[in-house]
């Protein structure tokens, strides 16, 4: 995933593998807790489909949806919206009334499928960092928009 389609994440393989495993075995726990983080896999039969992380921000009304992917086989079939769907459900378990991602400027597939999910852009944008070239776009939606949005 960041591997293959680093151009789209932010966040870089190299850096994420220099980190020492009981980093990512600590965020997994905490995600399987489901209180201030969290991971969602869509899978069927043959294997995981897609993925979609979340966590409650500073703003405890804030819910931050990360590290969306939908295996290319599975691609244009709603897998992302259904995952973005069920971050909603959880922010709204949570009492958060608004979710909020990055997105880089340059995901053209990424965007469209915000768009269509019923996030809109804030007008913020932050270079993308990490010795990368470009810049991400703030989005954001409320629990409300994004769970009546239908296909
Ligand atoms: C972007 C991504 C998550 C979309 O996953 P998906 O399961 O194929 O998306 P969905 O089938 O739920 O598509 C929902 C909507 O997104 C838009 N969309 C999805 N893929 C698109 C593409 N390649 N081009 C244009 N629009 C696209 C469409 O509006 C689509 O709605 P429609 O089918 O009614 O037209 C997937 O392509 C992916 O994993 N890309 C690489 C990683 C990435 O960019 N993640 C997001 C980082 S912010």
């Amino acid at each position: 995933m960041l591997r293959e389609e680093a151009a789209f994440f932010a966040t870089r393989y190299e850096d994420v593998v220099r980190e020492p495993d009981s980093t990512w075995e600590a965020w997994v726990a905490e995600a399987a807790q489901g209180v201030e983080k969290v991971l969602f896999v869509a899978d069927d039969e043959e294997g995981m489909l897609g993925v979609v992380g979340a966590f409650r921000r500073l703003d405890p009304g804030e819910v931050q949806l990360v590290s969306l992917w939908v295996d290319p086989r599975a691609r244009g079939r709603g897998v992302a919206r259904s995952l973005i769907r069920v971050v909603a459900g959880w922010a709204q378990g949570l009492g958060a009334g608004r979710v909020v991602l990055f997105v880089q400027e340059a995901n053209t597939p990424g965007r469209a499928l915000y768009v269509r999910a019923g996030f809109r852009p804030t007008g913020d944008r932050e270079p993308v960092g990490a010795g990368r070239p470009g810049f991400k776009l703030v989005v954001t939606a409320t629990v409300g928009e994004l769970l009546e949005s239908r296909a």
